[in-house]
This record gives structure tokens, sequence and C-alpha cells, in this order.
């Protein structure tokens, strides 16, 4: 059966390095929502860091693992949801996506994406192996990929600020609410 919106999950989706678990606090305590990130939530559960899961596991089960959660986490009440990077391009993730939550795309230029993950090489699995013009082509080529499934969301909102960027939602999502 489908949620009603008043405590549907509200879902933070977009690329590495878009500001997801940036704004997860702030914005959970603005819409008074419990705040659950994926990766924390996947790593908890495992009790093993997503580095770790990659290497030992690599990723066709570390997307196994994330759709299982992904699925968990939309079944919990009034939560706010921080995505990972690739969750709603696998599978018919952001189908599950759309179906259960309202989703809102932190869309940021990939030049910046690029500028704020260059020193982040080392502690994110997918970037650490390359070398600097092979990270930056994967990174253009992964958002163009990834951009089908990440407009999809109910709302985009595109670089802002933090604070912007919480009373833009809380306005739109409200609106939302009223509307569903
Ligand atoms: C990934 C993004 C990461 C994490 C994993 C894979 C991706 O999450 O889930 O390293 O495929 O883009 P963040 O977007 O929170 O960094």
């Amino acid at each position: 059966m489908a949620k009603s919106s008043e405590v549907r999950p509200i879902v933070l989706l977009g690329y590495m390095g878009s500001g997801k678990s940036t704004l997860l606090e702030p914005l959970a305590t603005a819409t008074s929502r419990v705040a659950i990130d994926l990766d924390t939530y996947i790593e908890q559960k495992y009790e093993m860091s997503i580095s770790h899961i990659f290497e030992k596991y690599g990723d066709f089960h570390f997307r196994k693992i994330e759709r299982q959660a992904l699925q968990e986490v939309l079944n919990i009440s009034n939560a706010l949801i921080a995505l990972g990077g690739g969750t709603p391009c696998f599978y018919d993730s952001m189908k599950l996506i759309r179906k259960s939550s309202f989703s809102i795309y932190l869309k940021v230029s990939t030049r910046k994406l690029i500028d704020r993950l260059g020193n982040q090489r080392n502690t994110r699995p997918l970037l650490s192996n390359l070398n600097t013009k092979e990270f930056k082509s994967f990174i253009e080529r992964e958002v163009a990929k990834r951009s089908a499934y990440y407009e999809q969301a109910d709302f985009i909102l595109e670089d802002t600020s933090l604070e912007q960027a919480v009373s833009r939602i809380t306005t739109r999502y409200k609106n939302f609410v009223e509307l569903s």
C-alpha cells in the first residue's frame, strides 16, 4: 500500500561530494525527522567500513547489500535518508525510491564535484586507484550516466548554500504534502 505523504521518508540523492551527508543533520532538525545515512547504516549492520566491503567482496556484492539496506531504511517511519551516490542507479532502485519517498536530487556541477573530490580520493573506494587524468574522466563519465537516474527525483536542488537548501526543501516538501 502507498504511504501517506506525511510519513513518507524523505530521500537525499546525488553524486559523491554533492553534500548529502552535510545536509542530513540540519535538514533532519528542520523537518523533525530521524536522520539515516545509508552508508553508515550498512557499516553498522555489517560491522565493516564501505571501503573494506568493496575491497573484500567487490562492487557486485556491495550493490546487493546496498539494495537490501535501501529497502530496510525506506520502511523506517519518519526517516530522512542520505543515500550513497550509486544507490538509485542499480537494479530498479530509482523506481522504488519514487514509489515510497519524497526524493531530492542535490545537483552540483561536475567541475565542483571534481574540485571537492580531488583530495578525498584515497578514502573513496571507487576513486582510490585512479590517477588525476583518469579521475577526472571517470567523474565526467559517471555523472553523465547517473544523471538519468538522479533527474527522476521529485525535486532538484541546484548548487545552493546549506541554509538555502534547508529552507527550499522544507517549503517544497510542505507543498508536496498538501498536494498529495
Ligand atoms: C558510492 C558512493 C558512496 C558509497 C560507495 C559508492 C558511489 O557514498 O556508497 O563508496 O557509487 O557513488 P557517498 O555518495 O555518500 O560518498
